[in-house]
């Protein structure tokens, strides 16, 4: 079922006995959080709606993607891939010559134009408006960890618009309430919405912003999706739903969002205003330092009469950005397959907060492809902040991490197969690296090394049973009394 609000999703989940509800009253400081995270933690039913929220008219929605089944649910996919394979089909659609053929490609034209947003004059969010009296203090903003500077807003999808050709961006950066008017903004400097600060700020002016709570999930998504650039993230919501997101015009500033939103702030982001962000306890399950970041102003909030506040928890993996990250994972396969295409599959395992690792596997055909693929890809959109990249051949399952370590440890030489790069863009976010948003690569190529990349030995074969014996073992296992073992899973 494809989704048009928060709220629609919500009452799915209900239906289907998804969703615990938390009738007691609840703290917005600390308590709500730490429920979150033991919920997540547990693996258990995980989405949680907090009704009575002390001190706050609104409701708590967390935890909503918190397993890869509520994702599945939430997008309507089963096979995440799909979402990568429409984006790489619209790229190769040709328009062909002939009136016949022209009309065969009709009815993909037209899937095109269902994908993209389309303006309405007025939606659900706007039942409410609030100027002069807009406060953000009116929202069941949460502190999540005991030393956090403060209350941040953490699924906000901040909407921006690029200064020169108008592409729209949507980015989910957390925001630390300062007072009713004002909030720091998170956009790290690699990320879109930070790209199009820049840009306002080299003209010396002000960035007008937009930032929604609660949309359709699909919009949500594309909030935290590395979409590839020049590509208009409603247009990428669009894409996901396979039906295009309705917009309406904010009230004070000149950026639509979408018209069934729960709760969208108006205003704008200040290059003149620029205060210390954080500490805040982050996605490495490290506290972020303090670090400078300018401030957003409220000029208006627009939202439902009973809206829902969304919110996520973050913190030592796996909570629930991990499944977030890993639709990324395999949503955006096929467009890595695009430009390198003997890559047959991409694992970010969880446990290294996605930026930190990942694992590829290559159909080689040729010495130091590897290499070719690692700098490729660290060449790409956020994948360039990925620490370490380790190549295996294709029939090592990516996602199995002991095939994994198989591999690095049959396959590579650390002198000859690892690669280390200096001075390289880093994970804002990561503990480990020497400046912030400066570091080192590790490039592990743990594929079959041939003679001309420096294996003069003879290739050791691998040891396998033969079919003979395999089968008359497979025909005589009840016999030997182990009819309740899983029989088929060895080499
Ligand atoms: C829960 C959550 C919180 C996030 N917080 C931030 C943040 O504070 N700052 C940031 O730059 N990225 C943050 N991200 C990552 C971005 O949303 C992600 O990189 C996204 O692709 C936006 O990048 P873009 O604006 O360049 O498209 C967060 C992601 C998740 C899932």
């Amino acid at each position: 079922m494809v989704f048009d609000s928060l709220g629609e999703y919500l009452q799915f989940l209900e239906n289907k006995g998804e969703l615990n509800r938390i009738k007691t009253e609840v703290d917005t400081n600390l308590e709500i959080a730490e429920i979150m995270r033991r919920l997540m933690y547990s693996g258990n039913r995980p989405a949680v709606l907090f009704e009575n929220v002390k001190g706050y008219d609104f409701p708590v929605f967390g935890n909503a993607f918190g397993t890869l089944e509520l994702v599945k649910t939430a997008l309507d996919l089963s096979d995440f891939t799909e979402i990568g394979r429409r984006i790489t089909d619209l790229t190769k659609m040709k328009i062909p010559s002939g009136i016949i053929n022209k009309l065969k490609v009709l009815p993909k034209i037209s899937e095109i134009a269902d994908y993209a947003p389309k303006k309405v004059d007025s939606g659900p969010v706007t039942e409410i408006i609030e100027t002069e009296n807009a406060d953000l203090r009116s929202l069941p903003i949460l502190k999540s960890f005991p030393e956090d500077a403060g209350k941040f807003i953490t699924f906000g999808l901040t909407i921006t618009k690029h200064p020169e050709t108008g592409i729209r961006n949507i980015g989910v950066y957390r925001i630390q309430l300062v007072n009713e008017k004002k909030g720091i903004m998170h956009w790290q400097t690699h990320k879109r919405g930070a790209q199009h600060y820049e840009m306002m700020k080299e003209q010396k002016k002000r960035i007008e912003t937009a930032i929604v709570i609660g949309a359709d999930p699909a919009t949500i998504f594309s909030g935290v999706a590395p979409v590839p650039e020049g590509m208009d993230k409603f247009l990428f919501s669009g894409i996901v739903r396979r039906k295009g997101v309705k917009l309406i015009k904010c009230k004070t500033v000149d950026i639509e969002v979408p018209a069934n939103s729960e709760i969208v702030l108006e205003g704008y982001v200040d290059p003149n205003e620029i205060r210390k962000e954080g500490p805040f306890g982050d996605h490495t399950g490290f506290y972020t330092p303090p670090e400078p970041f300018p401030t957003f102003n409220l000029t208006a909030i627009m939202r439902k009469s009973n809206p829902i506040y969304l919110t996520t928890v973050v913190g030592k993996p796996i909570l629930e950005d991990s499944y977030l990250g890993k639709v990324i994972e395999q949503s955006f396969l096929p467009l890595i397959q695009m430009f390198q295409p003997e890559v047959v599959d991409f694992s970010m395992p969880p446990s290294g907060w996605f930026q930190g690792l990942a694992i590829i596997s290559i159909k080689k055909r040729y010495p130091g492809q590897a290499k070719k693929v690692m700098m490729g890809l660290w060449g790409m959109g956020q994948l360039s902040l990925t620490k370490i990249f380790i190549v295996v051949d294709h029939d090592i399952n990516v996602h199995n991490l002991n095939e994994v370590i198989w591999a690095i440890t049959t396959k590579a030489d650390p002198k000859r197969d690892t690669l280390i790069i200096d001075n390289t863009p880093t994970d804002t976010l990561d503990p480990s690296s020497p400046l912030l948003n400066l570091g080192s690569k590790l490039g592990i190529d743990a594929t079959t090394k041939t003679r001309e990349e420096g294996y003069l030995r003879e290739l050791q074969k691998l040891a396998v049973v033969d079919e003979k014996t395999k089968s008359l073992v497979d025909k005589k296992w009840k016999e030997y009394g182990f009819s309740f073992y899983d029989n088929s899973n060895h080499n």
